[in-house]
C-alpha cells in the first residue's frame, strides 16, 4: 500500500483547509444541511431540519418537493430547455438525443398514462428495463405522481424479479421486449412472463419496443409503451410530495438469503445527492457526465438520473457491453460526446488495463476533467493507470466510497470544494456533514494504521429510512453492532494523516465486478438444485473482477461429482439469480468446516481457495477462536484434495 502523496501537480488544497470546513459541518450539522437544502426548489419549506428518533431519521419534515420537477421542469425556465439532457447510444450504434424539453414531454406523457392506469400516490411500480432512455423517463414519471419506483437490474433472473415485485406488491411493471448485449438479444419480456406466473399484485405490464422481436402480449394486461403514450396528455402537474415520502425502494444483498428493500426518502435524499455531486464532481453548466453503471444499481439511480439531472448536466447513457464490438468502445464514446466527467468501476479499469493503453490512445480524451471510481476498492496500480492513460495526468481521480444504503457518496476527494493531495488507493476523507470513523471490535476509535470497521456516527440526509416492511431488520443490521453508530459492514484503515483506506467487506457480502451479492442468497440458490444437500459460497480474490464466486457443495445421496454436474450448477445459478452469479470454481466436498454453533467458517474456505494461510486474528464476524479455525483448516485441507 502506498502512503506517499501523488507526485503530480494538481491544484491541491492543504488538508487543514478542508478539515476546517469539515469540522464546522459536523459541529453545526443541522445548520449545515439546512443551508444545503435551500439550494433546491421546494413547494413548501420544512418545519424542522431533522427528527431523530434513533435509528430512524426524518429529514426536512413538512417540506414539500418533487423529484421530477427538480430534474426536469426546473430547467425549462431558462435556456437549458434546449440543452441536451440525455445522449443515448445503443450498442448497435443507434443514437438518440433528448433535450430537457423533450424529456419533459416524455416524462409527462408516461406520468399521464400511469395515472390513467390507476397508479396513485404511494403505489409501487417495478421497472425492469435495459439501458434505454425510457428507464430514467419511467423513474421520473413515477416520481412525478408520487408513486414509488423499484428498479430491478435487467441482468436478474425471473425468480429474483418475482421476489422483488412480490415484496413491493407492485401494480405495474414497465419493461421492454428485449435489450442488446454483445450483439445478442436478451429477451426481457420472456423473463417477465415467467415472473408474472408468481406475481399476483401486477395488473398491467407496459412494454417498450426496443428490439422488435416477436413477443407474447397478453390481452388486457400487456400494453405497448408507444401506444399508451400516443393518447396521453403532455402535461401533468408534479405532485407536491412530503419530504419523508419514499422516492424509491431498491433491493440489495445482505447477510441473509432475503434481499433487503432499501427505502430512500424524497427530500433528504435529493438534498444530499445534489450537494455531493457538486462537491465531488464539480458539475458545471457545460458538463457532459457519463457514469457507466447500470441504472439497476444505486450508482445509476444517483449518478445517472437524479444528481446530474438536478444539476442540469447532459448525461450519456450507453446500452451495451464496454468492449463491444472492440475494446475502444468507451473511449470512442468519450471522444464522440466530449465527456467531461467519467465515472466507472475498478473492475472495468482493470479489464481495460489488460487490453492495453493502445486502445485509449486511438482517441482524443482531452475533454475529460474529472475521473471517478466506485463499487469496490481500487488498487494503486489500476488508479495510476486510470490517471495516466485515461486522464492524461490532468484529471483528479475521485475514489468515491458509498453504499445503496447511504444514497450518495460519503468518503471521497471533493474537487468541487477543494482538492486535498491524493493518494492512489485511498478515498481520502469523509465529505462535509459525514461523521465517519474507524473503530475496533469494541467500538473504540481504531489506532492509525490498524484495520477496523467503518462506521458513521451521525445521521445524514441521504441515509436509508428503513428496510421495506422490516424496521426491526433495519435496526438489527445497521445499528446493533456498535451502540449509536451505523455499521457499514466494511473494513477500513485510517493512516497517520487521517486518510481512509477501504479494505473490502467485513461481512458475508461479495462484490463481484462491483456487483453486490450475498453469500447466503447464492447458497440458497445452490441448495435449491436437486443434487445438492448443503453448500457454502465464498469470494476469492480475482485480478480483474476484484472477487469471484467459489462454491463448496455437499452432494445428496445417489449423486456423484462430475464436470457435467458442475456445468449444470453453473447454469442453475445463472437461471435462479442471474448471469452475475456465475461461479468461477465449484468443489464437491463431503463436509464443511463449521463452528460449534453450526456457522460455516468462511475464513477456512477462503484461505483454502486462495492458497493462503488463515491468519492469526479473529474478527467480529468469527465465532470461533484462532485455534479452532486453524484446526479446521488443517483438517479440511486434507478433505479438499
Ligand atoms: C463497496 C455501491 C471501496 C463497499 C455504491 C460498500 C467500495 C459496497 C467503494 C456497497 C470504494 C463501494 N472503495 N469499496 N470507493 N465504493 N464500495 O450497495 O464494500 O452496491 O459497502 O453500492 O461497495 O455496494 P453497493
Amino acid at each position: 500500500m502506498q502512503s506517499e502523496s501523488l507526485p503530480i501537480e494538481l491544484k491541491y488544497w492543504p488538508i487543514k483547509r478542508y478539515m476546517d470546513i469539515y469540522r464546522h459541518s459536523i459541529d453545526e450539522m443541522e445548520e449545515f444541511w439546512e443551508n444545503e437544502a435551500r439550494k433546491l426548489e421546494w413547494f413548501r419549506t420544512w418545519d424542522r431540519v431533522l427528527d431523530w428518533d434513533p435509528p430512524f431519521a426524518k429529514w426536512f419534515p413538512g417540506g414539500m418537493l418533487n423529484a421530477s420537477y427538480l430534474c426536469v421542469d426546473r430547467h425549462l425556465k431558462n435556456w437549458r430547455r434546449n440543452k441536451v439532457a440525455i445522449y443515448w447510444e445503443g450498442e448497435n450504434g443507434e443514437e438518440r438525443a433528448l433535450s430537457y424539453s423533450q424529456l419533459y414531454r416524455e416524462v409527462n406523457q408516461l406520468a399521464s398514462a400511469l395515472k390513467k392506469l390507476g397508479v396513485k400516490d404511494g403505489d409501487r411500480v417495478a421497472l425492469y428495463l435495459p439501458m434505454i432512455p425510457e428507464l430514467p423517463i419511467a423513474m421520473l414519471a413515477t416520481a412525478r405522481i408520487g408513486a414509488i419506483h423499484t428498479v430491478i437490474f435487467s441482468g436478474f433472473s425471473s425468480m429474483a424479479l418475482a421476489d422483488r415485485v412480490n415484496d413491493t406488491e407492485a401494480k405495474v411493471i414497465i419493461t421492454a421486449d428485449g435489450g442488446y448485449r454483445r450483439g445478442k438479444i436478451i429477451r426481457l419480456k420472456e423473463i417477465v412472463d415467467e415472473a408474472l406466473k408468481k406475481t399476483p399484485s401486477v395488473e398491467k405490464v407496459i412494454v417498450v419496443k426496443r428490439t422488435g422481436h416477436e413477443i407474447n402480449m397478453q390481452e388486457g394486461r400487456d400494453i405497448w409503451y408507444h401506444e399508451i403514450i400516443r393518447d396521453a396528455e403532455t402535461e401533468v402537474p408534479p405532485l407536491p410530495i412530503e419530504s419523508t415520502h419514499p422516492l424509491y425502494i431498491l433491493y440489495t444483498s445482505g447477510t441473509t438469503g432475503k434481499p433487503k428493500g432499501i427505502v430512500h426518502s424524497t427530500g433528504g435524499y435529493l438534498v444530499f445527492i445534489h450537494s455531493m455531486y457538486k462537491w465531488v464532481f464539480d458539475i458545471q453548466e457545460e458538463s457532459v457526465y457519463w457514469c457507466t453503471a447500470d441504472v439497476g444499481w444505486v450508482t445509476g439511480h444517483s449518478s445517472i438520473v437524479y444528481a446530474p439531472l438536478m444539476h442540469g448536466a447532459s448525461i450519456v447513457v450507453y446500452e451495451g457491453a464496454p468492449d463491444y464490438p472492440k475494446p475502444d468502445r468507451w473511449w470512442e464514446i468519450i471522444e464522440k460526446y466530449k465527456v467531461t466527467i467519467f465515472y466507472t468501476s475498478p473492475t472495468a479499469i482493470r479489464m481495460f488495463m489488460k487490453y492495453g493503453e493502445e486502445w485509449p490512445k486511438k482517441h482524443d480524451l482531452s475533454s475529460l476533467t474529472i475521473l471517478g471510481s466506485v463499487g469496490e476498492p481500487i488498487n494503486p496500480e489500476a488508479w495510476l493507470w486510470y490517471f495516466k492513460h485515461i486522464g492524461g495526468e490532468r484529471c483528479p481521480i475521485v475514489d468515491t466510497w458509498w453504499q445503496t444504503e447511504t444514497g450518495g457518496i460519503m468518503i471521497s476527494p471533493a474537487p468541487g470544494i477543494g482538492l486535498v493531495p491524493l493518494k492512489p488507493g485511498s478515498a481520502t476523507f469523509p465529505l462535509p456533514g459525514i461523521d465517519a470513523d474507524v473503530v475496533d471490535e469494541k467500538g473504540n476509535p481504531a489506532t492509525p494504521g490498524v484495520r477496523g470497521y467503518l462506521v458513521i456516527k451521525k445521521p445524514w440526509p441521504g441515509m436509508l429510512m428503513t428496510l421495506y416492511k422490516d424496521p426491526e431488520r433495519y435496526k438489527q443490521t445497521y445499528w446493533s453492532r456498535f451502540p449509536n453508530m451505523y455499521y457499514t459492514g466494511d473494513y477500513c484503515m485510517k493512516d497517520e494523516e487521517g486518510y481512509f483506506w477501504l479494505l473490502g467487506r467485513a461481512d458475508e457480502v461479495l462484490k463481484i465486478a462491483g456487483h453486490r451479492l450475498g453469500t447466503t442468497e447464492l447458497e440458497s440458490s445452490v441448495v435449491s438444485h436437486p443434487a445438492i444437500a448443503e453448500a457454502a459460497v465464498i469470494g476469492k480474490p480475482h485480478e480483474i473482477k476484484g472477487e469471484t464466486i467459489v462454491v463448496f457443495a455437499i452432494l445428496r445421496e445417489g449423486y456423484s461429482p462430475s464436470d457435467e454436474l458442475k456445468k449444470e450448477l453453473r447454469g442453475h445459478l445463472r437461471k435462479t439469480v442471474g448471469p452475475v452469479a456465475t461461479p468461477e470454481e465449484i468443489y464437491f466436498v463431503s463436509k464443511l468446516p463449521k463452528t460449534r454453533s453450526g456457522k460455516i467458517m468462511r475464513r477456512v474456505l477462503k484461505a483454502l481457495a486462495s492458497g493462503k494461510p488463515v491468519g492469526d486474528t479473529t474478527t467480529l464476524e468469527d465465532e470461533a477462536s484462532v485455534e479452532e479455525i486453524k484446526r479446521a483448516y488443517e483438517e479440511f485441507k486434507k478433505i479438499i484434495k
